[in-house]
């Protein structure tokens, strides 16, 4: 079985903030997990380089903007290489393997009587690359996001029929599992009854743009562009990006992952290109909310955006990653707030898993000669046994529907477990009567081994937490495919422990 999952392919007018870094980090989790879970996945990522704000920003800059687009596209990349990103494929649109697959699918959508010459009137958001629906009694014309005015465009352009797919598009985001979650399903359906009008993919007078064959004047407009990336980031083994093949290659994707600001694009008119080229449509869109800092939205002109590489520097990738996906619902809105991220790290990492394992560790390495304990008439039906086969299916199914915070509430109810049946059997007394030395064994062994799953559950989320504590029970292979691991009792008894190291630091404030 194979899973396709792509991020959002980010604008190069900058370099990456802290809400990019989190729909990778989500999706990075997800393909992950997936992975362990058997499946061939293709992650695609990358950046979205044409378009007038890009220009603009590269003309504010006094450079070209494919140097521009060369320099903010590097640090996208290293900076997901820095966070160990799995992504298999790093889509840029100004390839020239990228072109070639813009030219055959505009072919297609022209041989299927889609492209018109219309006349595109409206007020467009740069920021956003979008005409706005605007109430006209405004007298300034702003759009809600950038919080920048409105410009007006009057162009004939090239139109893309999206009236011809009104039925199937209804049809499709009507149906069970396209958009996810279910909240931003409402509005899109709203969107869509009211009836789909065709949308203008050519833009007149934009330098930065690929030419419009046949079509003097014309660039294509920065969203037709780019949504065709993901289909070029398909091609992950191939030097022909011939879009005759796209049913060989991991195709259609399983999920887009995006925020919700552009859910409209990846429900509505992206099905419909594909409809129209003939090419197999997303199985699952799911739009995700906003982070914001401090309870305020984050933004350059508040200059309150939080810099991931300054987070990765401080905190490690381990806090980052377990506050973003433990602390927030995802498909809602988060908040980062700095105490209440310090706080959940130490509490959780540090001090539920944390400890947990050190300490069994430590007892375990003073009271059976730095080993596993050995085990005699052991009893195969016991609390914590239960509780991590409970915990590993319902954490399975959270993960298949991309609830990373009950699925992290879900580990940490077994790391609390495991702490609560230490403190209740108190092995520090029963060790000090020779006669229930066996139970002492036996305990600490179901810790342990409580331990281990808990280490490799938190694998998609905390890596290297994960390996960290792996480590510390002496298993050091590659965990590639956790399928036969997570079965309960494969910690074996005699192994060595090392002495512990603890597994995670606190953050201090
Ligand atoms: N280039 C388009 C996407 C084209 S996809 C074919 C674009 N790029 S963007 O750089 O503006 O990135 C938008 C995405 O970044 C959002 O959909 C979301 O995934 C992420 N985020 C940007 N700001 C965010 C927050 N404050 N919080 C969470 N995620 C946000 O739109």
């Amino acid at each position: 079985m194979s899973f396709t999952i792509t991020t959002p392919l980010y604008y190069v007018n900058d370099k990456p903030h802290l809400g990019s870094t989190y729909t990778t980090i989500a999706c990075d989790a997800i393909a992950r997990f997936y992975r362990l879970e058997g499946e061939k996945v293709v992650f695609i990522t990358g950046v979205d380089e044409h378009g007038l704000k890009i220009q603009r920003t590269a003309e504010s800059k006094g450079i070209k903007p494919n140097e521009h687009c060369d320099k903010i596209s590097n640090i996208y990349k290293e900076l997901w290489n820095k966070w160990d990103i799995t992504f298999d494929s790093f889509v840029r649109t100004t390839s020239q393997s990228h072109e070639d697959i813009v030219y055959q699918f505009f072919k297609r959508v022209q041989n299927s009587g889609d492209i018109k010459v219309g006349r595109q009137t409206g007020w467009y958001c740069v920021g956003c690359e979008e005409f706005k629906d605007v109430n006209n009694e405004d007298k300034d014309k702003y759009c809600p996001i950038h919080l920048k005015q409105l410009e007006w465009r009057d162009e004939e352009n090239l139109f893309f029929c999206l009236s011809n797919y009104q039925k199937q598009i209804e049809k499709l985001v009507n149906s069970e599992d396209f958009i996810q979650p279910q909240s931003r399903k409402n509005e899109i359906i709203k969107f869509v009854s009211s009836g789909l009008k065709d949308f203008s993919i050519s833009r007149v007078n934009l330098k930065w743009g690929l030419p419009v064959p046949h079509y003097p004047g014309h660039t294509f407009y920065v969203w037709f562009d780019a949504l065709l990336g993901y289909i070029t980031g398909a091609y992950t083994n191939s030097d022909d990006y011939n879009l005759d093949n796209i049913n060989s290659m991991l195709w259609p994707a399983n999920v887009h992952i995006i925020g919700k600001d552009i859910l409209r694009f990846h429900a509505v008119y992206w099905p419909a290109m594909l409809m129209s080229a003939n090419i197999k449509i997303p199985l699952k869109v799911f739009g995700h909310g906003f982070l914001k800092r401090e309870g305020q939205k984050m933004g350059k002109s508040l200059g309150n955006v939080l810099d991931p590489e300054d987070l990765l520097n401080k905190y490690g990738k381990d806090s980052v990653r377990w506050f973003l996906l433990k602390d927030i619902d995802f498909g809602q809105d988060g908040d980062f707030q700095k105490q209440r991220f310090i706080d959940i790290v130490n509490n959780d990492l540090c001090n539920t898993i944390g400890n947990l394992v050190n300490r069994t560790i430590s007892m375990s390495r003073k009271w059976f000669d730095c080993k596993v304990p050995e085990l005699i008439n052991y009893n195969n039906k016991n609390h914590l046994k239960e509780c991590s086969n409970k915990v590993i299916s319902e954490y399975k199914k959270l993960m298949y529907n991309y609830n990373f915070k009950e699925a992290s509430e879900t580990i940490l109810y077994l790391a609390t477990e495991a702490n609560i049946f230490l403190n209740e059997q108190a092995p520090w007394t029963k060790i000090k009567n020779i006669k229930t030395k066996e139970e002492v064994a036996e305990d600490i062994y179901n810790v342990l081994e409580t331990c281990r799953i808990i280490g490799y559950l938190l694998n998609p989320i905390t890596p290297e937490l994960s390996l960290r504590i792996l480590n510390q029970l002496s298993i050091n292979h590659n965990i590639l495919n956790w399928k036969s691991s997570l079965e309960w009792g494969l910690l074996n008894p005699g192994n060595d422990l090392p002495e512990p190291i603890p597994v995670m630091n606190r953050i201090e404030n």
